[in-house]
């Protein structure tokens, strides 16, 4: 029969302790990603955001931050029947860009997104894999105030909720489907 969502998760994403360093905890998700009827399940949990309370589609498009938002994000706008926007890292992208500059850990990253990817008045939903500060997120919901679109939720398979990734997103609704 057909499992929950949360044994699938379970069952899937890997517990990898002293990772990357000791004392951290890793969530591994590679098993996930490699079973089709488990990924399928998960993709669609993370683009639920993107339906109004009918299950009609609300978006136009998913935004996926590189570069492991992409793995995610990709299919759930395939799986909603919307395009896909990739906001990426500094220098990838050809044309016009805006960006934003946004704090690691260590120092600083910037990410961009084409200026016509987004359009004025557009409904978009927001995909990676994890928030941690929410640094990432934030800068990408900037990303898209700036095409002057609007996010209607950032959608991430964890969240590392002791490091209070909701006070960079205060304005956004967050869907979370497993939290650390
Ligand atoms: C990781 C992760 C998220 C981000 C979360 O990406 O994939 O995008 O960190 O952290 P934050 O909430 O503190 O911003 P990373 O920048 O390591 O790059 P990657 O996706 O290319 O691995
Ligand atoms: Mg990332």
């Amino acid at each position: 029969g057909a499992r929950s969502l949360e044994e699938t998760l379970e069952r899937l994403v890997a517990d990898v302790p002293d990772f990357p360093e000791p004392g951290v905890g890793f969530k591994d998700i590679t098993p996930l990603l490699a079973d089709p009827e488990g990924f399928a399940q998960v993709v669609a949990a993370l683009a639920t955001p993107g339906r109004d309370a009918d299950g009609a589609v609300a978006v136009t498009k998913v935004l996926g931050m590189e570069s492991r938002g992409f793995i995610l994000g990709a299919p759930a706008a395939l799986h909603l029947g919307v395009g896909f926007v990739p906001v990426r890292k500094a220098g990838k992208l050809p044309r016009e860009t805006h960006a934003v500059a946004y704090s690691l850990e260590y120092g600083e990253a910037t990410l961009e997104i084409h200026t016509d990817a987004v359009a004025p008045g557009e409904r978009v939903l927001v995909i990676d894999d994890v928030l941690a500060t929410g640094g990432t997120a934030a800068a990408t919901i900037e990303l898209v105030e700036r095409c002057g679109g609007i996010v209607v939720g950032v959608s991430v398979l964890l969240e590392l909720a002791f490091l209070d990734p909701r006070a960079k997103l205060p304005n956004t609704p967050v869907h979370t489907l497993l939290t650390n």
